[in-house]
């Protein structure tokens, strides 16, 4: 089968479109046929070989760690049947951008009527994060969250989500972003103004926690605004600990990923996805989403 993958580390000359066997069965697992793939930052991290020691890697392997899909095979004892449309995270040491792709049915859900696989494609890490984040603050109704980074893949869902748990949402982003976050009903602030943490103090009395997708001087920057603790951050987990907050304790689980494919079917989150690639377009896929400035979601396709 093609794959656009990497046989060692390295920059994005080393990912390239290369014909491999077949992933083999394996127990508590299904077998999909790709037909969309969410790509993501930690893609590039694994890539790079940033990840060497929380991320096992079988060379070659596909780049990317959530797909949806036809199931081609599921085991007897899954939820799951041939022919059915799923989502989910792929197997350990395996990826996505691949024609067939091997899910972990632990994190694997149905896709529901009325959401394509492109849609669900993004659920399971950006979405994923995001609702693991909200749930480990657990912000009272009616209080502000502050989100850093809101106009990237972890930033747009958290933005959602939140407002779904009755949060307000004061979201940090670029200038560029500022219709992207108030149509998805946050204020505004934008990092790249000199003002902006003055317009911070504006935008809200107090903050209740930070969701930080951006990390770094932006973090740095906001930290004292919430009550000790109530940071999650995504991008600087390590940042966030010194400031008494931590990373995000990822649940990865096909129940959550259900119930939020069922919102996004129902119109209470969107994907955003903003560039869509075929696979043997991947290479655009990824660069856009090394910017670093991604606009919500990005995913490649093999239809
Ligand atoms: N622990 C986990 O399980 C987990 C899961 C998912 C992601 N992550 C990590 O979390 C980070 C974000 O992921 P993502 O998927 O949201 O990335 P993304 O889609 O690339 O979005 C990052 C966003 O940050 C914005 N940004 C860049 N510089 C900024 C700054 N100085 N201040 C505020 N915003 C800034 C970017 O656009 P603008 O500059 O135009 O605003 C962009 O929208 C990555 O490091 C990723 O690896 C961790």
């Amino acid at each position: 089968m093609r794959i656009f993958g990497f046989q060692e580390y390295g920059g994005p000359e080393v990912v390239q479109h290369l014909d491999v066997p077949r992933p083999q069965s394996r127990a508590h697992h299904l077998l999909i046929e790709m037909r969309a793939a969410g790509i993501n930052p930690a893609d590039i991290k694994v890539r790079n070989g940033a990840r060497q020691n929380k991320f096992p890697v079988k060379f070659p392997m596909a780049v990317g760690r959530e797909a949806a899909g036809v199931v081609l095979e599921a085991p007897a004892d899954s939820p799951f049947q041939p022919g059915q449309l799923v989502f989910g995270g792929t197997a350990t040491g395996t990826g996505a951008l691949a024609e067939f792709v091997l899910l972990d049915a632990s994190q694997t859900a149905p896709i529901p009527a009325g959401l394509s696989p492109s849609q669900a494609a993004c659920i399971p890490v950006a979405f994923g994060t995001a609702w693991d984040a909200l749930h480990e603050l657990n912000l009272a109704k009616g209080s502000t969250l502050l989100v850093l980074g809101a106009g990237g893949g972890v930033g747009s869902a958290a933005v959602q989500l939140a407002q779904s748990l009755d949060l307000n949402v004061v979201g940090v982003a670029s200038s560029q972003k500022e219709e992207f976050l108030t149509n998805m009903g946050a204020k505004h602030v934008a990092y790249d103004r000199g003002d902006w943490l003055a317009q911070l103090a504006l935008s809200s009395d107090t903050y209740a926690g930070i969701i930080d997708a951006a990390g770094g001087d932006t973090l740095r920057a906001t930290s004292s605004l919430v009550p000790t603790g109530a940071i999650r951050s995504a991008a600087s987990p390590a940042l966030a600990e010194e400031y008494g907050g931590s990373g995000i304790r990822r649940r990865r689980e096909g129940e959550i990923y259900k119930q939020l494919a069922e919102m996004m079917a129902n119109d209470v989150i969107h994907a955003n996805i903003t560039h869509s690639y075929p696979l043997d377009n991947a290479s655009l896929a990824l660069a856009a989403v090394e910017t670093g400035h991604a606009r919500g979601k990005t995913v490649v396709t093999n239809v």
